[in-house]
């Protein structure tokens, strides 16, 4: 694994005796998931996942993407929560992997947005991915309808069959229904993957293999973070470190994680960690509440508030080992902004001293914190630190005593629209 976890600053928060007698409750949380015997274990089909796939099916991807990527100038992706946020910040963070640009529509119901999206690609030659899991999410399921419209005014029928693709449930849903009716290419879902864990099933490989990302690469990462991440031993096994410790610091009375990056393109991996553990945490009146910020942007903001604010919440860091992008800070002779002791080094290396600098405030200002560190921007890196963070809310969910694979909540506000719009 090379991904690292780094609890140095936990020091006085959490302590060895702490995690002792934690012990027990990981080593039943995790025979629970193994033997899929805890709440939920109908949806823990990710735990093996990335072993399961087969590599002929990640061929038969990478060629459908580059034959879609023959035809288009763009994708546009329509999903919403689990069938939206993983796709888009893989790509982000893959963003120099990219060979077509990805739009996305149906991950809000804001008619502002879909107008300027679809008069920017009026003259584009577009492929559609349609994403959704249950074929009934009301957002994508209206932006499908006006771009299916925008869609056949453009193109004939039989050249829509190749330019509309859905990715859902393999034979329940409406949009399933759509697919066999309009006779467009259809992906399926795994019924076993909810959908804030499903970013290495069709709903995130689809998408992600027509705009060119290294899905191999992607799902090779996972797979070694499965191997780690399957082992019961605490001393080693970073997910597990992770879940323990935040499962301490809540037990101690925090109630706010931070997720904090100084890499801007990873802020969408944490919009995507929100999902993940927010949905998976958040019920029977429990959880962390998870949020995340931007820095060095929002220590201009949120800094004051972390330094000397309430002490309810702590903090986890987000760095890239190898920025991989050259970027030189000139001399200057006059040094009027005294700035030539950074003269000639990199913009990272600055950026990096932020980061310890804040670290080392913030945990001498009462918040703990650790720092999860990625090795570099490549598809493999993320892989691994997709299925770290999954096998981390799962443990911690079963501490809590909850179930991290339902989300009942989430249909409250969906029964009280469609009674609004009068949807029987
Ligand atoms: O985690 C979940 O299950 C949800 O947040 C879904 O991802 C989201 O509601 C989208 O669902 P669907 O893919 O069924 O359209």
């Amino acid at each position: 694994m090379d991904i690292k976890l780094d609890r140095e600053y936990l020091s006085g928060f959490v302590t060895e005796q702490d995690y002792a007698d934690l012990l027990p409750r990981i080593e039943q949380a995790h025979e629970q998931l193994r033997d899929k015997t805890g709440a939920g274990a109908e949806f823990t089909g990710w735990i093996d996942l990335p072993e399961k796939t087969s590599d002929a099916f990640l061929q038969e991807l990478e060629v459908m993407g580059e034959e879609v990527r023959s035809r288009s100038d763009c994708l546009l992706s329509i999903g919403i929560g689990g069938s939206y946020v993983g796709i888009h910040a893989t790509l982000e963070f893959l963003i120099a992997d990219q060979k077509l640009p990805v739009y996305y529509a149906g991950h809000n119901l804001s008619a502002g947005y879909l107008y300027h999206l679809l008069k920017q690609l009026q003259d584009k030659e577009i492929t559609v991915v349609v994403i959704s899991k249950s074929g009934t999410t009301t957002e994508p399921a209206l932006a499908f309808r006006i771009v299916k419209a925008f869609m056949e005014k453009k193109y004939g029928p039989e050249e829509l069959k190749k330019r509309i693709i859905c990715v859902t449930d393999a034979e329940h849903g409406a949009l399933r229904s759509i697919a066999r009716k309009e006779g467009y290419r259809a992906f399926a879902i795994n019924r076993d993957v909810g959908g804030r864990f499903s970013v290495l099933t069709a709903a995130g490989l689809v998408p992600l293999a027509i705009s060119g990302v290294d899905i191999k690469g992607l799902v090779a990462g996972a797979r070694v973070a499965q191997r780690h991440c399957s082992q019961m031993d605490l001393d080693t096994n970073i997910s597990y470190q992770y879940a323990a410790a935040r499962y301490i610091l809540h037990q101690k009375g925090k109630e706010i994680e931070i997720l904090s990056t100084f890499y801007q393109r990873l802020t969408l991996v944490e919009e995507w960690w929100k999902q993940l553990f927010g949905e998976s945490e958040g019920k029977d009146g429990k959880g962390l509440f998870p949020t995340s910020l931007n820095f060095t942007m929002d220590l201009h903001s949120m800094g004051q508030l972390l330094q000397e604010g309430q002490r309810n919440m702590f903090e986890t860091f987000l760095v890239v080992d190898e920025s991989g992008f050259e970027m030189k800070i000139p001399g200057d002779p006059e040094n009027l902004d005294n700035f030539n002791c950074v003269a000639d080094k990199d913009l990272d290396y600055v950026n990096k001293q932020a980061y310890r600098a804040t670290a080392m405030a913030h945990y001498e200002g009462g918040v703990p914190n650790m720092t999860i560190f990625v090795p570099r921007y490549d598809a493999f890196s993320l892989g691994q630190l997709y299925y770290f963070f999954e096998k981390a809310v799962a443990i911690k969910g079963y501490l809590l005593g909850v179930n991290p694979f339902n989300q009942p909540g989430v249909e409250a506000y969906k029964k009280k629209m469609f009674e609004l719009l009068g949807r029987v």
